[in-house]
């Protein structure tokens, strides 16, 4: 996601921002900009497409003085990465610049609003009405820029850090928050502003961690001040800091992975935020009422990915197919790119890439556009190769994932694939009102069952301790959840190096059975659904074998925790969505076993976070 750094003090400002750039590039960004107070009070704003070097690179002829300054790592959801879109946006009369991590969610009203009083806009992005929004409330009222800042944050709906400065206030940066994170460092004659204390902690351990709907106002020379967007002071609330650089970057977790397994909550909330109401069981998802003949009249799709956006196809078909009752094949792109289909433009293919850049998924969606089909992408990074490859699509708005091991933007891909089918099927009439509400109602819960989910950390940590040396694993699911076999398997494998198979657990009797010996742990996917009864003598078959078994059950089975070795319960959730909730212990057991062998979780070995080759 975006990263924010500010400066004021005695020090030159330059490159003090562009190391805290760099320090906040982990976050992951496509573009990154600076905007700096010379001492003359003039504004001077850089920024580019690329990465810190590329801005380096530009600002390397250009006036960098200034001991004031803000600077931007751009993670784009509105509007594509390049030089326009970067931060810092600046307002109409050039006097304002502004960073801001977040997303305005009213950000159509208010823009349409200045348009109707003559502002013109340079860029896609929200945060452009944002600065423009301040600066028409401090020209048209008079008054001063704290207080335009707090009015206008007043009008905004939505995810916000922000970083403001302005030339008729040449010795104040402002800093806000709500629900994105901004800390203040204090320092000996100069104040830092940042995302996260990774840019600050080698200048000071002394930092202030801003509130909800707080304003940090940073004046040279003077103490921090802290007021709401009410204007009743706040309180200044200075900390120690005690993490290493590393630690921050990880927001205090030991790796990226883990990370991001517990942000999944958040990330959840991000991917529907928008998407559904707070009532009812409308979804909006971008593309599809835009293409709604498309979607009304298709034949079939075609559902091509890799790897584990493939395993989050197979969750898709099976939702699209139920809903919205048209007929899904998936496939792996690898093989689709090659295997000369029957495709022309009755069909539409739905590509599914967290990176943006798989080169199989890229090359089976040129194939399929050359044959004639519709293409829809589903993908994280905005404004990547394989997003603009499609003829519509949608974003999973789950941030950048460090980790090479794909877990939240799994959730979310399989959240998007859920919202996904809604949305057809009530434009083709195959899902009732009351069942679609059923769903959305079980979306919107979805944080809160995740939080609960990942309670089971601590019970897995010590599980993981008895299968750190086996070499072989089982995943046995049915269902919604054989995918989910498939995907556990695959976070094992691909992280300790234990091999592991996902299997349908009725394949059993048919091969598998054979493997089954006290070296041989099988995870069964077990939770209170109509295969419930059938999955029991799954179990029994392995535990007449001789095999351990690890069970993922609804809380409260009380059936299965006779026979299995070891239950992990899970809330009671709709079929269709308890994939999302059953990879939440699978995620953490991978994690687990692969700590207590010792393997790098966050680069396994092999293997890269983007196959970006054939
Ligand atoms: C998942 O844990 C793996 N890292 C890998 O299978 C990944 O899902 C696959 O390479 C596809 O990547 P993409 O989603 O970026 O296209």
């Amino acid at each position: 996601m975006c990263g924010i750094v500010g400066y004021i003090g005695h020090r030159p400002a330059y490159p003090i921002l562009i190391k805290g750039l760099h320090r906040l590039e982990y976050r992951g960004y496509d573009s990154a900009g600076v905007a700096l107070m010379t001492p003359e009070g003039k504004l001077n704003i850089y920024k580019t497409r690329g990465k810190v070097e590329d801005l380096e690179r530009f600002c390397e002829s250009k006036d960098v003085t200034g001991t004031l300054g803000i600077a931007h790592t751009r993670w784009a959801t509105h509007g594509e990465p390049n030089d326009i879109n970067a931060h810092p946006h600046y307002s109409a009369s050039g006097k304002i610049a502004l960073v801001h991590n977040g997303t305005i969610e009213n950000y159509n009203v208010l823009k349409e609003a200045l348009e109707m009083h003559g502002c013109t806009f340079k860029s896609e992005t929200d945060t452009e009405v944002l600065v423009q929004l301040i600066e028409y409330i401090k020209e048209s009222t008079g008054c001063t820029l704290v207080d335009a800042v707090r009015e206008a944050l007043k009008e905004v709906v939505g995810a916000y850090a922000i970083a403001v400065i302005d030339t008729e206030n040449p010795d104040t940066v402002i800093g806000a928050r709500k629900s994105s994170p901004l800390v203040i460092g204090v320092g000996d004659g100069e104040t830092f502003l940042a995302s996260d204390a990774t840019p600050i902690v080698e200048f000071t351990d002394k930092v202030v961690y801003l509130n909800d709907d707080e304003i940090a106002i940073i004046r040279r020379g003077e103490p921090l001040q802290i007021i709401t967007t009410d204007n009743v002071p706040g309180e200044v609330d200075i900390k120690t800091l005690k993490m290493s650089v590393e630690q921050l970057e990880k927001g205090g977790y030991p790796h990226f992975m883990l990370k991001e397994i517990f942000e999944q909550p958040r990330t959840i909330h991000d991917c529907i935020r928008g998407r559904i109401g707070n009532t009812g069981s409308e979804v909006t998802l971008s593309g599809v009422i835009e293409h709604k003949d498309k979607f009304m009249n298709a034949r079939r799709m075609i559902i091509v990915a890799c790897g584990t956006s493939w395993h989050a196809g197979l969750i898709g078909k099976r939702l699209i197919q139920e809903i919205a009752r048209i007929p899904v094949e998936v496939e792996y792109a690898s093989e689709f790119r090659y295997s000369n289909p029957i495709l022309d433009e009755r069909d539409i293919v739905i590509a599914i890439s967290q990176s943006g850049e798989t080169a199989d998924t890229l090359a089976a969606i040129q194939m399929a556009r050359k044959c004639g089909a519709f293409v829809y992408g589903v993908c994280n990074v905005v404004g990547s190769s394989i997003a603009r490859a499609t003829d519509s699509g949608t974003y999973i708005h789950v941030g950048p994932e460090i980790g090479v091991a794909s877990t939240k933007a799994f959730t979310g891909q399989v959240t998007v694939l859920t919202m996904f089918a809604l949305a057809l099927g009530t434009l083709r009439g195959t899902i009732d009102r009351e069942t679609a509400a059923k769903v959305t109602g079980a979306l919107r819960n979805l944080p809160a069952l995740i939080k609960q989910t990942l309670k089971l950390n601590d019970t897995i940590e010590k599980l993981s301790s008895t299968y750190t040396y086996v070499h072989n694993f089982l995943y046995l699911g049915r269902g919604y959840n054989y995918p989910s076999a498939l995907e556990g398997a695959l976070k094992l494998k691909e992280i300790s190096y234990i091999h592991a198979e996902g299997y349908p657990a009725a394949e059993m009797k048919h091969g598998p059975i054979a493997l089954i010996d006290r070296e041989m742990p099988t995870v069964v996917i077990a939770p209170n659904d109509g295969m419930h009864e059938k999955i029991v003598s799954n179990i029994q078959q392995v535990k007449a074998r001789g095999g351990s078994v690890i069970a993922v059950v609804t809380k409260g089975d009380t059936t299965i925790a006779e026979i299995a070795d070891h239950i992990l319960e899970i809330p009671e959730v709709p079929d269709i969505i308890s994939p999302i909730i059953v990879s939440i212990p699978l995620q953490l057991l991978a994690y687990h076993v692969a700590i207590k062998k010792g393997c790098n979780v966050d680069m396994p070995r092999n293997l890269a976070k983007s196959v970006t080759v054939e």
